[in-house]
């Protein structure tokens, strides 16, 4: 990831240079200014990146957050692993466990957003096109980000029939930030946070949630990063594993140097020993961020996934969560027993009248696409500029 990010930087470095149109974008932003210990930014509504647990709790009153991800289009194949692995588990509280999916349209299945809905699943979006070359993304301006998650999350209430304002995060295709322009769209489309930024500086201890009201101190891994204030918006850091050798990844199925594929133990004490620098440390939320192909094409390493969930899901300091009650609960930093009295997330499931629709033919490759939606059928395959497909 990281270096594909640099080469991405390298392949546009000249083009940027030379377009000037991100400076008028950028009229009505302004620069946010660095937090120093005289600042004024308190919870709930803003925070300024730090590695300090919230709420000034020590560790062993903080609970140990476990957000697991799964990223790109959903359907009828990887909702098997998801079914299998993630379905009526719990925390130790009883509640039931979280896991959140950064869902990008292409060849997305509606109908099995929804049942991931119902089964309280978060639902964050990932981009309609997901296109490469990365450069779209490095390049991208905030009418760009308009079209290519304020549309989606239109499109994604709409065709899973899930609420509107369910709908939360983004991360932006391979991890590739956009400086300013994703974050100038979140407040106008409802999103709070954004799960795209990786770490690698810090990582023990690891860097806990915070908004851009100031100027950020994390590394900027895959640049363009933010520099612009945006308050109130916030950064769900991506606080990198460490693989065998000790280089830093973002994505579990991008570790490097990795323990054998079929050896499940060997897997296992991988994971543990990443989930150790956050455990026995400041506890910053731990990320099991992965790609269902990975969990698939290596059952060894999928068996070992569901080891430490059944292993975490019986710790009773730590909760396997949406990513966005990590941020509700950083707004809201109380210790263990207070967060456990609090009760489990409630909400409404949202039916879903299944409807399979097709040949929608798509303007943007000629190629004919189905549908499988929670409402009436699309005209064309919905796109860019279309997300509805009107
Ligand atoms: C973000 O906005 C700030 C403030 O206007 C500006 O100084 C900075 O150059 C912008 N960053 C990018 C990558 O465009
Ligand atoms: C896990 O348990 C905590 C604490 O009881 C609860 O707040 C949280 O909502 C639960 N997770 C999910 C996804 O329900
Ligand atoms: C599908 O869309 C392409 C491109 O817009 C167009 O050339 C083609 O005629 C359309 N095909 C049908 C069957 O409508
Ligand atoms: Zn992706």
């Amino acid at each position: 990831m990281k270096f594909l990010g640099l080469l991405a930087l390298l392949l546009v470095a000249s083009a940027a240079i030379a377009d000037d149109s991100s400076s008028e974008e950028e009229a009505g932003l302004k620069e946010a200014e660095e937090c120093t210990p005289d600042t004024v930014c308190e919870l709930p509504n803003c925070r300024c990146s730090s590695t300090n647990i919230p709420g000034g709790l020590q560790p062993r009153d903080t609970p140990q957050f476990v957000t697991v991800t799964f990223d790109d289009g959903i359907n009828i194949n990887n909702i098997l692993t998801y079914r299998n692995t993630l379905y009526n588990r719990r925390n130790s509280s009883g509640c039931p466990a979280g896991a959140t999916f950064y869902v990008s349209h292409e060849y997305t299945n509606y109908v099995i957003v929804n049942e991931l809905y119902n089964q309280g699943f978060e639902i964050a979006l990932h981009s309609i096109t997901h296109q490469t070359p990365q450069t779209y993304w490095f390049e991208a301006t905030k009418e760009d980000m308009k079209r290519e998650f304020g549309d989606q999350k239109i499109q994604m209430a709409h065709f899973a029939n899930i609420p509107y304002e369910s709908i939360k995060g983004l991360r932006i295709p391979f991890l590739q930030m956009t400086g300013n322009a994703s974050f100038e769209i979140m407040k106008e489309y409802g999103l709070e946070y954004d799960c795209t930024w990786p770490t690698t500086s810090h990582t023990n201890p690891g860097l806990w949630p915070y908004t851009l009201d100031y100027a950020s101190t994390q590394d900027c891994i895959v640049p363009p990063c933010p520099t612009a204030s945006f308050p109130g918006t916030w950064v769900k850091p991506l606080v990198t594993w460490s693989d065998l050798q000790g280089v830093a990844c973002s994505f579990v199925d991008a570790c490097f140097f990795i323990p054998d594929r079929a050896d499940e133990d060997a897997w296992y004490k991988f994971i543990l020993t990443n989930f150790e620098r956050h455990y026995l440390g400041n506890r910053a939320p731990f990320g099991f961020f992965v790609h269902e192909a990975f969990l698939s094409a290596f059952p060894a390493v999928r068996g070992a996934f569901v080891r430490f969930l059944d292993l975490i899901n019986n710790l009773p300091d730590t909760f396997m969560v949406n990513s966005h009650e990590v941020i509700d609960w950083v707004k809201n930093s109380v210790p263990i027993d207070k967060y456990k009295a609090q009760g489990c997330r409630r909400f409404n499931p949202r039916a879903c009248v299944a409807r399979s629709c097709g040949p929608l033919n798509s303007s943007h490759n000629g190629m004919d696409y189905w549908m499988q939606i929670c409402n009436v059928c699309p005209r064309v395959y919905p796109w860019l500029g279309n997300p509805l497909g009107q």
